[in-house]
């Protein structure tokens, strides 16, 4: 197959920068696809940082100014790797510019930033995509799988939980790289935009949409110094929230989410409980999907740990032979490829920025309904 070239410009080199830039690099190696991604150039503010980045990674060029970035004509698809409160402001303007879009998660700040941002990108008809990543984990993308095929029956629950416990010590400050998260001006709220979003939209994915939501949270520590200001300031994010939901086919779900419980690292599980069979996944034993099936033959019947590995399995025929797993880094690998086979298409990413704008609405409805302590329909 002629291979074509898609020219990426990726803005921010953070956590996610890396992320991307290792998968831009590695998708063409491991998936054949008509485009191929060049790392054409990478921005952030540092001249010389993104210069030793660009270098690291392998970006052709750099900028310094993302609005430099996206007038360049020599730029396909911008990505989006900068803290929330720029995601609206990039994405119309490359949208405007007429240039493919990869947005980090969430969204947007709100709702309402999410909607100017949809219809940006529908007006210029620009194809895009929203990078959350866990549903390309293959495990989670065979819950999908086994969800689609009917295999659990009715759904009654939906479980799901992340928890990390990183903010716990009252001497961390809030803003700059990273500790943007604990300032609302950059992040629009705390864990659940950070954390829960990730919860709401592999749920939204598997189990379909949610009519309502009842929501807690949360802010422990209620001041901390400012990184730009040397002050204390107040803490307007949510350090934890939990909330309930009904979907829409009548299940019933928990969430909860907290950078406070010590121990955890990373913990994003959940569970569905269908009328024939249960599933879980564990973030942390990533490439295991456990499984129950009552219809098994009592005397065999039990949980199995599904080791997904195997070729026919989702994602695995592309990596090495059965029984040698993949991990994090491999999620991203996946939405790249993923993302290249559509523009040959001339189709957008799931999840869009249509679908991510209905994780931005269960969000709102969780933070008004913390504020007001009733429930709140998602949406309205
Ligand atoms: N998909 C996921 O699992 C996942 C994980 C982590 C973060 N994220 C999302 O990715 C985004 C970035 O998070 P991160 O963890 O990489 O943050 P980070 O703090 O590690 O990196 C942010 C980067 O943005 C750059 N930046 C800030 N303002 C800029 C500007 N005006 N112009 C150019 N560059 C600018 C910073 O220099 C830094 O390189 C956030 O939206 C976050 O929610 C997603």
């Amino acid at each position: 197959m002629a291979k074509k070239k898609l020219n990426v410009g990726m803005i921010g080199y953070g956590f996610m920068g890396r992320a991307h830039s290792n998968a831009f690099r590695k998708v063409s190696n491991f998936f054949d696809n008509e485009y191929v991604p060049v790392m054409k150039a990478a921005c952030a503010r540092d001249a010389d940082k993104v210069k030793a980045f660009a270098d690291t990674w392998g970006y052709e060029s750099t900028e310094t100014d993302w609005r430099k970035l996206i007038e360049r004509k020599d730029i396909d698809a911008v990505d989006i790797c900068v803290p929330n409160n720029l995601h609206k402001e990039i994405s119309i303007a490359a949208a405007e510019a007429g240039k493919m879009i990869l947005c980090e998660k969430p969204l947007a700040m709100n709702a309402a930033e999410g909607e100017e941002m949809c219809k940006a990108v529908e007006k210029a008809g620009v194809l895009n995509t929203v990078w959350y990543n866990y549903r390309r984990v293959p495990a989670v993308s065979l819950a999908k799988q086994l969800i689609d095929e009917g295999r659990l029956g009715k759904i009654f629950h939906y479980r799901a939980v992340f928890l990390q416990d990183w903010t716990i010590s009252e001497d961390l400050p809030q803003g700059g790289a990273g500790l943007w998260r604990l300032d609302s001006a950059a992040a629009g709220s705390g864990v659940t935009g950070d954390l829960l979003a990730h919860c709401i939209d592999t749920a939204l994915w598997l189990n379909g949409s949610m009519s309502n939501v009842t929501a807690m949270t949360e802010t422990f520590i209620k001041e901390r110094t400012h990184t730009a200001t040397g002050k204390k300031q107040p803490v307007r994010i949510d350090d934890a929230c939990a909330f309930l939901a009904h979907f829409k086919n009548g299940s019933l779900a928990t969430f909860e989410s907290t950078r406070y419980a010590r121990g955890h690292k990373a913990l994003y599980t959940f569970e569905i409980n269908g009328e024939h069979a249960s599933i879980q996944w564990d973030l942390h034993d990533l490439h295991r999907l456990n499984y129950f099936d009552h219809r098994d033959d009592s005397i065999v019947r039990g949980w199995r740990s599904v080791h997904v590995t195997d070729g026919d399995m989702p994602y695995m025929g592309h990596w090495w032979v059965p029984g040698l797993q993949i991990g994090y880094e491999h999620s991203f690998v996946h939405q790249v490829a993923d993302f290249l086979g559509n523009v040959a298409k001339g189709e957008s990413t799931s999840p869009t920025f249509r679908d991510a704008l209905e994780t931005q609405y269960v969000c709102d409805a969780v933070l008004d309904s913390a504020k007001s302590g009733k429930w709140e329909e998602v949406g309205k």
